[in-house]
Formats: structure tokens, sequence, C-alpha cells
């Protein structure tokens, strides 16, 4: 087996994670410096969200150096000594690669905008409909909320499927396709181990960019068979490495038939499977999704991916908090049911804590968003005039986005920043609430029932009792319930509302929440072995 087929993968939201320098914002010295925090927790790799140079219209996601370090964060020079240390400390190190588009900074949009020549042909440059060119050249909608087109001083449209200052970039023109096989060996060359493509399904769009017609249509810039001679060719530039450098998709596709493509054998390594983290708190629901990933998986021969929160959906404590719906969730994360229906957060941690029992137990690769170990919820009261989103003003208000998991983390029970920056340091880039140090790592290392130790607890113990332990089977179990086994070992969750017996002759080994004896109470998942061993 290869580490990144059974690896724990940290995601490290760069931004929020730990500031060395003052500023309020997370940088490469405050990462640097809580390395042994991630090395104790028993990680085998992180995931750095965006590092490069970018005006933060998307919070990096608009790059606009894609061979430097945000000056924010830090330089090239603690780029380098992170990777090295983060190697010394046994940690792999993933970056965030974003080819769709680029920041309307990018050396090569300025030009474009200003049409010199041939710069517009990098990009997705139109001209509008109606009698003067005053309409879009078509029907598609920013992912963020309105036109996906915007309208430059000449008239001319240009293509932002995301915010208007993440122009997509044209993967027809050979130059771009040049420009990024350079920049996956520059950073190669320094060492990383690998790539997290940011909208793997975007990049290709379907010739003459036709209208969409209805909402319920396929897109037509999304998941084009073309996309997949890019990341043919990427993966000839990764197979040029020693030791081995991997790629992960993220690419929301409207299957898992679909998914697989993008995990041939000559293209990507693995994908994120986003259907664990659509799943409602509910044993049929998750035992469905976890047998149509691994079967998918398996069909192209790749690890199953399992995600419970990234830095794009509302943290996992928060969705587990309310009623749950009765199928998969949707995109909108179903904010309007929430709106009348007060969250219990003790409720949202225990299903959490037990979530991340099944995650970690499950075959193939699992991923960590940073607060997910110390149990943090979705920070969903913040005053509109701090949000920073581009989803809140591009929805016209109406969708108030991601920056509710975004909120600096808790390192100490200290005020003001709980330990995130300095003392006296700038505020926080996001704020954070009052009861944040609650949560912190300092608090959360005092107490042995903490989320912390449970993550470590069943990090130290994943690797003896469930890497390379074989495939799952489900055990007979009633209505609410998941148990399965794999090798000697045995996971059981209990998602229903009453308690259930666990099988005699087991030993626990660890349990997500108090009062497991010979019964499995609710909204508690245990690991089990066989009592002789
Ligand atoms: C990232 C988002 C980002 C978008 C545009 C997504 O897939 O995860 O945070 O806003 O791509 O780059």
């Amino acid at each position: 087996m290869q580490w990144w087929e059974t690896a724990v993968v940290y995601q490290v939201y760069i931004r929020s994670f730990a500031d060395g320098d003052g500023d309020g914002i997370g940088d490469l010295t405050g990462l640097r410096a809580r390395l042994s925090y991630l090395a104790a927790l028993g990680i085998d790799a992180v995931w750095i969200n965006p590092w490069y140079p970018s005006p933060m219209a998307d919070a990096g996601y608009d790059v606009a150096d894609y061979r430097e370090i945000e000056p924010a964060y830090g330089t090239l020079a603690q780029a380098r000594e992170f990777i090295d240390k983060a190697h010394g400390a046994g940690i792999k190190v993933l970056l965030d690669i974003v080819p769709n588009h680029t920041s309307d900074q990018h050396r090569w949009f300025q030009p474009a905008l200003r049409d010199e020549p041939g710069a517009r042909e990098r990009y997705l440059f139109r001209p509008g409909r109606g009698a003067n060119g005053e309409l879009p050249p078509n029907d598609w909608q920013s992912i963020f909320g309105g036109p996906a087109w915007t309208r430059t001083a000449d008239g001319t449209w240009y293509l932002h499927l995301f915010a208007p200052g993440q122009p997509d970039l044209n993967w027809d023109h050979p130059e771009v396709r040049a420009e990024f096989e350079q920049v996956l060996a520059f950073w190669f060359d320094l060492g990383v181990d690998g790539f997290r493509i940011d909208v793997a399904h975007g990049l290709v769009k379907a010739a003459g960019l036709p209208d969409r017609g209805g909402v319920g249509n396929p897109h037509p810039a999304f998941d084009q068979d073309g996309v997949h001679q890019i990341y043919r060719s990427w993966r000839a530039v990764a197979d040029r490495y020693e030791p081995q450098r991997i790629f992960i998709a993220e690419a929301w596709v409207p299957s898992n038939e679909r998914l697989a493509r993008y995990l041939r054998p000559d293209e990507l390594h693995t994908a994120f499977q986003f259907d664990f983290l659509r799943a409602p708190w509910r044993a049929s629901n998750l035992r469905a999704v976890i047998d149509e990933a691994i079967s998918s998986a398996a069909s192209v021969g790749a690890p199953p991916t399992w995600v419970l929160s990234n830095h794009d959906v509302p943290r996992t404590v928060t969705r587990y908090a309310r009623s749950q719906p009765d199928g998969m969730v949707e995109s909108e994360w179903e904010r309007a049911r929430w709106a009348e229906e007060e969250a219990d957060h003790g409720l949202g941690r225990r299903r959490a804590r037990a979530c991340a029992l099944l995650q970690l137990s499950l075959p193939g690769t699992a991923y960590v968003y940073q607060g997910e170990e110390l149990g943090l919820e979705e920070i969903e009261n913040l005053p509109d005039e701090v949000r920073q989103d581009p989803t809140w003003v591009q929805s016209g208000f109406t969708d108030v986005g991601r920056d509710g998991c975004r909120i600096p983390l808790p390192w100490s029970d200290l005020q003001p920043s709980y330990g995130f920056s300095p003392p006296d340091a700038a505020p926080t880039w996001l704020p954070q609430p009052a009861h944040w140090g609650g949560h912190s790592v300092a608090v959360q290392e005092q107490d042995r029932d903490s989320v912390l130790n449970l993550y470590r607890s069943a990090l130290a113990l994943r690797p003896r009792l469930w890497v390379g332990a074989g495939e799952v089977q489900w055990l007979a179990s009633g209505d609410g319930v998941l148990g399965f086994a794999r090798g000697a070992a045995q996971c059981w969750v209990n998602t229903g509302d009453t308690g259930v017996p666990l099988p005699r002759n087991s030993a626990v080994v660890l349990a997500s929440g108090p009062g497991v004896g010979t019964v499995l109470p609710p909204d508690t998942a245990v690991w089990l072995r066989p009592a002789s061993s």
C-alpha cells in the first residue's frame, strides 16, 4: 500500500490556523510553530489551502502568482523551511492548485483587460448578446450568485464561474497548459508531495459556450470529457518524481461513475467523495454512501476517501445539531430550514464524535479539517459587516456563505485571540466568539474526555486496528445501527434514539462517548476487538 491510500490528511486553512506575526491572519510562522501539535495529533499529511499571493477576492482561491507566497503568510524561504521540517516530522505536504481561474491581478489578466495583442485568448472573453451587446454571452450563473460574466470598459464580457476577481482560463490555449505543468514542477522540485486540485471538473468548457437552459441540466462548464487529457499530462509530470507525487481531485460531479473517470490509472490518484458529508446522521443513509463509495473507488483501483467537513461547508457539529433531513443534503446546506430550528451543539458534538470514529475506521483516506479535532461548531451569528465570503455580496445578501467554518482556531483560553495570535496583536481577520477559549487546544489537553483526546486516541489506534485490515463486512444490526468488522476489529455506530446491545465476547478499545458497557447508547460509536485478544 502507498501512504496516500490509507493516510489521514489534515486540512490547514492557513489564514485561520495560527498567526505568528500578530496581524490577526494565520501565517507560515504560526504553522511552523504548531508543527509539533500536528505531529502529536498523529496525522500523515497536511493539505494547505492556497498560500499564494492573492488580493483575497475569494480567500486565496484568486491566485496572482502561482510561484510565490502571499506576503501576509510569509516568504518562499519560509515555505521551503516548512516543507523540510514537516518532512522531518514524518508529515507529507500537499498544496492546493487552482487551475480553473486566476486572480484578476495575475500578470496575464491585466494585459487581457487592456486588450493587448493575444492576451485575451488566455481567458474567455466574448461579445455580449442583445442589440448593443448589453446582455451576457450566455445564461451561466456564478457559483457564488449572479451572472458568471462581467463586462469590461470596452463592452466585451469575460467569464468567471466564481467571483469577478477570478476570471476563467482558456484551457484550449497551449500556453495555459504549459504554464501549469511548469508550476507543478516548480513545487514538486521544492519537495511538495502532491496537490489538491481545485474545481478539477471545471477547466474545459463545452465548445461554443452554449446556454445551460434549466438549472437541472448538466452544466456545459463542468465535467467535460476533454478535461481528462489535462490530467493525463499532469500525471506524466508527477511520475517524473521520486518519491511518488500525488493528486487529489475536488470534483463535484453528478455520479460516482463520472468521478471514477478522473481516477483512471493514467490520471489522478484519488478524489474527494463528498457523499459522506452530504449524508444525514442516519445509519441507512451512511451505509448506502459507504457501500457506494467503496465500490466505485474499487472499480478504478483507487482508495475511497472520507470527508466530513472542509472550508466550504457548515461544520459537522452544526450539521448534526438539528433534526436530520430525510435524504442527502444538497449544496444549499439546509440553511433555510436551520433558521427555524435551534441548534443543539451538545447533540451535534456527540454525533460528530461518533462519526469521527466511523470515518477513521473505514478503508481508504480520511480528511480532517482544522478544528474538527476540537469539535468546533459553525459560527452562525457573525455580524454582517465582518463577512468576507464573496457569496454574501454576490447572492444579493441572501446567502451568508462560508465564513462561519473559517473562524481562527482557539489555542488557549487567554483573551483576546485565544492564543491564535501573539499578545497585543491586531484583531483576528474574522472575530472569534466569546466562548471560543473553552474549545481551545490548551483546555482540551487537560480533559481526558475532550474531542481532541478522542482524535488523538483514535489516530494512535488506527494503524494497528484498521490500516490494511481488509474489507468492510457488515454485521447484522437493528434499525438505526451500523456494525461492521474489518479483520478482527469491529466498529459499531448507533444513530438511533435507544441503546442497543453490543456483541458479547468483545472488548471496547475506544468509545466516542460515556455509558458504553454491554449497551451502546444513542449517538455513540465504539471500536471493539475480540475479548481474548
Ligand atoms: C474551493 C472554494 C473556492 C472555489 C473557487 C472551491 O472548490 O474549495 O473555497 O471558493 O473552489 O476557487
